[in-house]
C-alpha cells in the first residue's frame, strides 16, 4: 500500500494535502482505527437517510415500491415476471454447479507442499467425447427450457388474446420532451372548428379495470420509452414507426409510468400515470371528459351552492365507496385522484375569469387546448380537464395550488429545457420574461386552471 502510494503524484488541488503528507497517518494503527470509525459512521449515515428519506423498509425488503416490476398488477407484466424467474432460475443453477465445480478443483488440487508447488502436471486431455457431448446437450436442453416460455411470452405480449380481442379499447400514446399525451381514438369529440377528433388527456391515462387496452406507440420528436412497471413493459416510441403494446389491470388502482429511453435532460422526469377504474366509474369518467371545459359563474356557483349535493364536476362517487375518503396522496393515490376530480372549494367566479382572459392574453391559448373555451393550440397538454389531474408537469409535482403557482412562475425550475419555457413565455435570447406575469396573475391562472375538472 505505501510503495503504491508512494508512486503517485502528490496531490495539489487546493484545500487538499498531497497524498505524501498523509502517508505516515495513512499506515499507522491509530489510522486504521480512524478509517474504520469514519466507515460505520458513513455506513450508519447511509442507514439512516434510508430510514429518513421515507423509504419503506417493507418495500425495500420486499422490492414492492411503486414503480417494481416484482409485484405486479397485471397478466402482461405478470408474464414478463414469470419469464425473468425462469431465466434467474435457470442461471442460478448454471451458477452453483460451475462454481461448485470450480470450487472443487481449486481446492483438491491446490499446491499443498513445496514439492507440489514445482511437480510436473499431469498429462492433459484435449477432451473427452462423453463430457463434451454432454456438456452440449446440458446446454442446448436448458436453452430449450429458456426457450419455450420465451417464445410462448413474445406470442403473449405480441397483441391481446383472440378470445379478449372484442373487448380490448385502443389508446394512443405519444411522447413530447417530456410528457405523454393519450389519444382515444374511438372516443370523438366536437372541435370548434368544425370537424371532430379523438379524445385527449395528458400524462394521467385513465382506464377500465379488467379491460385489455391495446396501446399504439408514437413519438412527436425523439425516441422515448412507455414503461407502466406494474402493467407491462418496456416498449420504445420511435419517430416514423408504429409499436405497439398491450396490458390489462387486474382491478382498479393508480399506477406509476415512467419514460424509460434517455431523450434529453428532463428524461428521468418525464413521468405518467395509469388510472384504472371500475367499469361504471370509467363510463362516467369518459362522459365528462367528452364535455366540454367546464366554465365558473357566479350563477353556476350559486346553483350549485342551492343544491350541495349536485356536483357539475367530473365523477360522482358511490356512497360508502371504499375509496371515497382521502386519507392522503401516499397511502391511496387513486382516492386522491377521485378528490381531484370534484371541484375546488371557494371558487371566486370573478378570479376565474380573469385567469381565462389571461390564459388568452398571456397567449397560453396558442400552445394549449382547453375545449369549449379559447385555447386551441397542441405543442402542450391539453387542458381542458387540467384541474382533475392529480399532478403537473408529467408527474413531477402534485397538482395543488401553491405547486401550480410555482411551476407557472419558473417552469425550468422544474423541468429543464421544457417547451413552456424555452419556446414559450420567456425570451430564450435574453432569458426575460416575453410576458410578465405577477403573482396575483398567476393566482388567477391558478384558479382558472383548476376550476377545468
Ligand atoms: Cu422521454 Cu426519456
Amino acid at each position: 500500500m505505501r510503495v503504491f502510494l508512494q508512486t503517485l503524484p502528490p496531490l495539489t488541488c487546493p484545500g487538499h494535502t498531497p497524498v505524501a503528507a498523509l502517508l505516515p497517518k495513512m499506515t499507522s494503527p491509530r489510522f486504521a482505527h480512524r478509517t474504520f470509525s469514519r466507515f460505520t459512521t458513513a455506513l450508519f449515515a447511509g442507514l439512516s437517510l434510508v430510514f429518513l428519506s421515507g423509504c419503506k423498509l417493507t418495500e425495500i425488503f420486499n422490492l414492492s415500491g411503486p414503480q417494481s416490476t416484482m409485484v405486479s398488477a397485471g397478466p402482461v407484466a405478470k408474464a414478463q415476471w414469470d419469464l425473468f424467474m425462469v431465466t434467474v432460475w435457470v442461471t442460478t443453477f448454471i451458477f452453483v454447479v460451475v462454481g461448485s465445480v470450480l470450487a472443487y478443483a481449486q481446492f483438491k488440487f491446490r499446491a499443498k507442499t513445496e514439492a507440489d508447488e514445482h511437480a510436473t502436471p499431469p498429462p492433459q486431455g484435449h477432451g473427452n467425447p462423453f463430457v463434451e457431448i454432454g456438456l452440449i446437450a446440458g446446454s442446448v436442453l436448458l436453452l430449450v427450457i429458456i426457450a419455450i416460455p420465451t417464445l410462448r411470452g413474445i406470442w403473449y405480449t405480441h397483441d391481446v388474446p383472440e378470445d379478449e380481442k372484442a373487448n380490448a379499447m385502443e389508446v394512443t400514446a405519444i411522447g413530447y420532451q417530456w410528457w405523454f399525451k393519450f389519444e382515444y381514438p374511438s372516443e370523438m369529440v366536437p372541435l370548434p372548428t368544425g370537424g371532430e377528433a379523438p379524445l385527449v388527456t395528458g400524462n394521467e391515462l385513465v382506464v377500465p379495470a379488467g379491460v385489455p387496452v391495446r396501446v399504439q406507440l408514437r413519438t412527436v420528436d425523439v425516441i422515448h420509452s412507455f414503461w407502466i412497471p406494474k402493467l407491462a413493459g418496456k416498449v420504445d416510441m420511435m419517430p416514423n414507426r408504429g409499436n405497439f403494446l398491450w396490458f390489462k389491470a387486474d382491478k382498479p388502482g393508480y399506477y406509476y409510468g415512467q419514460c424509460a429511453e434517455y431523450c434529453g435532460e428532463s428524461h428521468a422526469i418525464m413521468r405518467f400515470r395509469v388510472i384504472a377504474l371500475s367499469a361504471p366509474e370509467y363510463a362516467r369518467w369518459l362522459e365528462n371528459q367528452k364535455q366540454v371545459a367546464r366554465t365558473v359563474t357566479a350563477e353556476s356557483l350559486a346553483a350549485a351552492a342551492a343544491v350541495p349535493s349536485v356536483q357539475f364536476a367530473s365523477l360522482k362517487f358511490e356512497a360508502g365507496s371504499a375509496l371515497a375518503a382521502s386519507p392522503g396522496f401516499d397511502a391511496n393515490p387513486l382516492a386522491a385522484w377521485q378528490d381531484m376530480q370534484k371541484p375546488e372549494p371557494g371558487e371566486n367566479a370573478q378570479l376565474i375569469a380573469t385567469g381565462r382572459k389571461l390564459f388568452s392574453d398571456k397567449t397560453c391559448i396558442s400552445c394549449h387546448t382547453v375545449r369549449g373555451h379559447e385555447g386551441i393550440g397542441i405543442t402542450g397538454p391539453d387542458l381542458t380537464r387540467v384541474g382533475a389531474r392529480t399532478t403537473i408537469a408529467a408527474g413531477v409535482l402534485e397538482n395543488t395550488p401553491e405547486r401550480l403557482h410555482a411551476w407557472i412562475k419558473d417552469p425550468n425550475h422544474f423541468k429543464p429545457g421544457n417547451k413552456m419555457f424555452n419556446g414559450g413565455y420567456i425570451d430564450v435570447e435574453t432569458g426575460t420574461a416575453k410576458f410578465q406575469l405577477t403573482d396575483p396573475e398567476i393566482d388567477a391562472l391558478v384558479a382558472y386552471l383548476h376550476s377545468l375538472k
